[in-house]
This record gives C-alpha cells, structure tokens and sequence, in this order.
C-alpha cells in the first residue's frame, strides 16, 4: 500500500506517519526529515535547503522531486510507502504521477488557529523524531519513548510559522482538490486531541481501503 499524507503544518502529519507506518508495515519518507538531515550533515543538498526552510519556502521542486524519485527506487519500497510532507504542490503532484502509484491519501483538516500553538510549542527528539507539546512535557527535556534529546525546531518559530501556512494555503490546498478528483482522498479532521483518537479513525479508514487492494 502506497499512502501520501496530506495537511497544513503542524495538523499532527508526523505524528499519525508514525503509527500508520507501525502498524501497515510502510516505509516513512518525509521530506522534511531527509532536510532536515541533510542540513545536520552539512552535505550540498543540505546548504541549499536551508536557505528555504529557515524562511518557510519550498525548496526548489527539482530537488525535491529527484529526491523522492530515487528514494521510491530503494528495495525497502517494495513493501509500501508513506510520503509525509510530499507532495507539496501541483507540479510536485504531477511529477510524481509518472514515477509511482498512490494507493490512497490521508488528509488532515484542521482549524488554522491552532496551528501556532502547536508547533511553537512543539518539541522534537533528537533520535527517534517522537513530537511532543510542552504542555504536556512538565519540564521533561529528555524523550520519553527513547531517552533523546527532545529539541525545538529552527523552523517553529512564530514568522516562520506564519509563512509556512501562506506556502500551504497558496500551493498545498489545492491538492486536496487534485485528489478529490481522482477518487483516493480520505478526509479526516485532525483537531481531536489526543492523537490516537484520530489513529482510531484513520486506522479503520485503511484496513478498509487494504482489503481492496
Ligand atoms: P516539514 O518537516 O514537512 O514540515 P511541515 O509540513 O511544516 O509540517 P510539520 O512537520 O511542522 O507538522 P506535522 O503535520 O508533521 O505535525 P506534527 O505531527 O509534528 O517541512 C519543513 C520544511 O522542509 C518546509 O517548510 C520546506 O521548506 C521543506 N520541505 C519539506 N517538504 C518539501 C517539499 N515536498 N517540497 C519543498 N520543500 C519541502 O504535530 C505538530 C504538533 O502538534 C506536535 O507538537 C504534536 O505533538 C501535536 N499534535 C499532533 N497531533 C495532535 C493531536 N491530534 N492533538 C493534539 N496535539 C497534536
Ligand atoms: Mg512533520
């Protein structure tokens, strides 16, 4: 089964990728992950991104598409995917199309305001990239589920915050419509809280869609 995950910043696409891949068996490929790890590693690809995830842009869609079109061709594919953060607009949509076949997309509505909340308070583990709120950390710096660093994202910050959600309402909205079109959108509404509530509804949503595969 081949998934992509579709959603605003911060509407919980890694957390829901986390679990959906656990219990489906998939490999997860986020392309923010994969910057994001290019940036730590100094590598070409990682000073070139981070001129555009420090201000919220995209990266240049050549990058990023030949990126996921030679992950796509690792022998750990063959067993299923799911794509967290790609596509990210029509043309990435597009491209994508002529290299691989999605199954189903997972789209996670949710009410805009509070997304700042969200990801300004978000903390992230150094090693396993568990999410958590502060909210609910009680001072805990260390992750709870393996002990790493937990650490806050350059990106979240309220500016950056801002203009990721202009990029998503310009350029990744409308995929909603793409996929509305082509018969495989599963909307859900990622508001409830806590995240295995909306597990329990995505879960029901693709063991559905795995039996007719
Ligand atoms: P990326 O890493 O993909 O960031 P994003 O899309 O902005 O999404 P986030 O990771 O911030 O949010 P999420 O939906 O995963 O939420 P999470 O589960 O963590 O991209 C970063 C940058 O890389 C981009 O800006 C761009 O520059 C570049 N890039 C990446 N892909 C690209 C592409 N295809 N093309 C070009 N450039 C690209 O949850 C957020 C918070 O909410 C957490 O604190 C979590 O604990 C909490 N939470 C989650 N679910 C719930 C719930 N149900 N109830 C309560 N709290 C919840
Ligand atoms: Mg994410």
């Amino acid at each position: 089964m081949n998934l992509i995950l579709l959603g605003a910043p911060g509407a919980g696409k890694g957390t829901q990728a986390t679990k959906i891949a656990e219990r489906y068996g998939l490999v997860h490929i986020s392309t923010g992950d994969i910057f994001r790890a290019n940036i730590k590693n100094g590598t070409e690809i990682g000073l070139l991104a981070k001129s555009y995830t420090d201000k919220g842009e995209l990266v240049p869609d050549e990058v990023t598409v030949a990126i996921v079109k030679d992950r796509l061709t690792w022998p750990d594919c063959e067993k299923g995917y799911l794509l967290d953060g790609f596509p990210r607009n029509l043309y990435q949509a597009e491209a994508l199309d002529t290299f691989a076949k999605i199954d189903g997309v997972v789209n996670i509505n949710i009410d805009h305001k509070l997304l700042m909340d969200r990801l300004c308070g978000r903390r992230v583990c150094r090693d396993c990239g568990e999410s958590y709120h502060v909210s609910t950390l009680n001072g805990a710096t260390k992750c709870a589920r393996c002990g790493g660093e937990l650490y806050q994202r350059k990106d979240d910050n309220p500016e950056t915050v801002g203009a990721r959600l202009a990029v998503y309402n310009e350029q990744t909205a409308p995929l909603i419509d793409y996929y509305t079109q082509k018969g495989i959108i599963h909307n859900f509404t990622g508001t409830e809280a806590p995240a295995e509530v909306l597990f329990e509804e995505v879960k029901r949503v693709l063991d559905g869609l795995l039996n007719t595969l």
